[in-house]
């Protein structure tokens, strides 16, 4: 069975006291779980305080984004070398790497690269415009960021990894954090058919059955369940939800809840 995944995207948010406190409400709340594994993807300046402070039975940390390049004359950056002992996963090609900080689709092919030769986890965000929905892209964004993201992975790679679907229209921010579109669980199955398909297709019948598949886009403690229980959908990706402790942890509840139910149907 793949493992619920939960990832707290918190992007660009929270000091060191801040991010310090949220994890000491989040331990209080947010048990150790076998089959649901919770994960914080702090700015990068947290990631080594938090990696001293948190329980690593109950929490996972990820980088937001790293260099490709293993060391040298890059001004700025990080690499995965540089993480390798700090973090088990990497969000790669989110969306607001793309748009805002121009990543092309072959820098974003290299992290992902970078990433599995560091021996960390990608997460690679995939999803499709507004203006792509509307044109009804879909499925030809999502082919054409997984094959060039994928490229250079074999197909062993591709099943330890984990792909997010993130529709860029759904995605919240501080303007429309409040009115902005959601998806609705139907558009989100069929785009994880559709990604699970291209998996198929280029890796085989194992990638397929075994790349964990995330959802994030306005995911909440009201939404949560609705998302979990689409079939080949295996955890959540919260921005905003995620800087929010009852929120984050009501998230995490959400899935061990329909995990309790399903045994109890299966008893
Ligand atoms: P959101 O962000 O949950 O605030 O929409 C999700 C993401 O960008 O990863």
């Amino acid at each position: 069975m793949r493992r619920i995944l939960i990832v707290g995207n918190w992007k660009m948010h929270l000091n060191a006291s801040q991010a310090s406190l949220l994890v000491h409400r989040l331990s209080e709340r947010i048990k150790i779980h076998r089959d649901i594994e919770v994960v914080l993807a702090p700015s990068m300046l947290l990631i080594q305080p938090l990696s001293l402070q948190i329980d690593r039975r109950k929490f996972r940390l990820a980088a937001q984004n790293a260099y490709f390049k293993d060391e040298g004359a890059y001004t700025g950056e990080v690499s995965f070398t540089m993480l390798q002992e700090l973090v088990h996963y990497a969000l790669i090609g989110h969306s607001e790497r793309r748009h805002v900080f121009n990543e092309n689709l072959g820098l974003i092919r290299d992290k992902v690269a970078a990433s599995v030769r560091n021996n960390i986890t990608p997460i690679l965000c995939v999803g499709e415009t507004k203006d792509e929905k509307q044109a009804k892209e879909t499925s030809r964004v999502l082919h054409d960021q997984l094959i060039s993201a994928l490229s250079d992975l074999t197909a062993n790679e591709v099943s330890a990894m984990v792909i997010a679907y993130e529709p860029v229209w759904a995605i919240s921010n501080g303007a429309n954090y409040a009115n902005h579109e959601v998806a609705k669980p139907d558009e989100v199955a069929k785009a994880v058919q559709v990604i699970r398909h291209n998996i198929f297709e280029l890796y085989g019948k194992k990638a397929s059955e075994e790349v964990r598949v995330l959802y994030g886009g306005s995911s909440n403690s009201q939404n949560a369940r609705a998302y979990l229980e689409i079939d080949g959908v295996d955890g959540l990706l919260p921005g905003g939800a995620s800087l929010n402790y009852h929120e984050f942890s009501a998230m995490v509840n959400a899935a061990d809840k329909m995990l309790n139910d399903r045994k109890g149907i299966d008893e």
